[in-house]
């Protein structure tokens, strides 16, 4: 796979805004996020060094992913395979082989291809049948759902997500989700704390 051009990223990043600024005309505390995301995003100088793809074995759910004809799956599907896709927290003894069924890709952030301190976006990726465990961190959290309906808990709350829906992670509240027989994809957001990382709690 070859290296991604950041000019490659444009219509994928564009389409993902267009999401965001449809969202935001709803101007409730998502659509107060998705304008915050927007006004911090065209702070960011999307240019610089090809990104190098990272490989991953996240990666062997993508094709399933991006199956729909959706306007984010199809902008997606060229790209994202060549993202720099990782999993970064400690292993679990309770779910050893979790880094292999769950992968970030950071496009837009503190040490992501496209440097911001003050935003981060990305995309996660989780295998079929997967929990993703609760975890916490202080930033501020934003999805949009690309593929996949999974169970989604916040707080005390759990509920099926379907794609196409966003969902506001408040700083600090302890969020997980479950996959069922489809993989999950979504576009992440983060704002405030963006330098700490995400801890399992
Ligand atoms: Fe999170």
């Amino acid at each position: 796979m070859a290296a991604l051009e950041p000019r490659d990223l444009a219509p994928a990043l564009s389409v993902i805004r267009s999401h965001l600024a449809r969202r935001q005309a709803e101007g409730d505390a998502i659509g107060r996020e998705a304008a915050l995301v927007l006004d911090l995003l065209a702070d960011v100088t999307m240019s610089g060094d090809p990104i190098e793809p990272s490989g991953h074995p996240v990666l062997r759910h993508l094709t399933a992913a991006l199956a729909s004809s959706t306007d984010i799956a199809t902008a997606l599907r060229p790209i994202a395979a060549a993202f720099p896709w990782h999993y970064s927290y400690a292993p679990r003894a309770d779910a050893p082989d979790l880094g292999q069924d769950i992968a970030f890709a950071e496009l837009v952030g503190p040490v992501a291809p496209f440097r911001s301190a003050t935003v981060c976006l990305g995309l996660l990726l989780i295998g079929p049948h997967r929990l993703y465990p609760h975890h916490v961190h202080p930033a501020v959290e934003m999805y949009f759902v690309v593929s996949g309906t999974a169970s989604w808990t916040a707080g005390q709350v759990s509920r099926r997500v379907p794609p196409g829906s966003f969902i506001l992670h408040p700083a600090s509240m302890p969020h997980a989700m479950r996959t069922d027989a489809e993989p999950l994809l979504a576009v992440y957001t983060w704002t405030g704390e963006v330098s700490v990382a995400s801890t399992y709690t």
